[in-house]
């Protein structure tokens, strides 16, 4: 199964941006929807901050390259080169 990580760390009380901040949580559900609706055999893993704010949203498949400033548009191709769960 693969993973996509996508940070959805949030900071309230700073001026520093951060990624939930910049709708990487609605982006997760939407992710997590695609993926249900495909019948893709991955999963999302919201995770903590990535290290790379500024850029944010920040999400990638686990192991290969950031996908950075992250919407609905540039997250597609990663999800159409997902596989489909295997028939049971
Ligand atoms: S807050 Fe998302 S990478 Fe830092």
């Amino acid at each position: 199964m693969k993973t996509i990580v996508i940070c959805t760390n949030f900071r309230p009380f700073t001026t520093q941006p951060s990624c939930a901040q910049r709708g990487s949580k609605a982006l997760a559900d939407w992710l997590e929807q695609e993926i249900e609706t495909r019948g893709l055999d991955a999963r999302v893993d919201r995770s903590v901050c990535l290290g790379h704010c500024v850029m944010g949203p920040n999400a990638r498949l686990l192991g290969e390259a950031f996908c950075h400033f992250a919407d609905k548009e540039k997250l597609l191709p990663l999800l159409e080169s997902l596989p489909e769960k295997p028939a049971d």
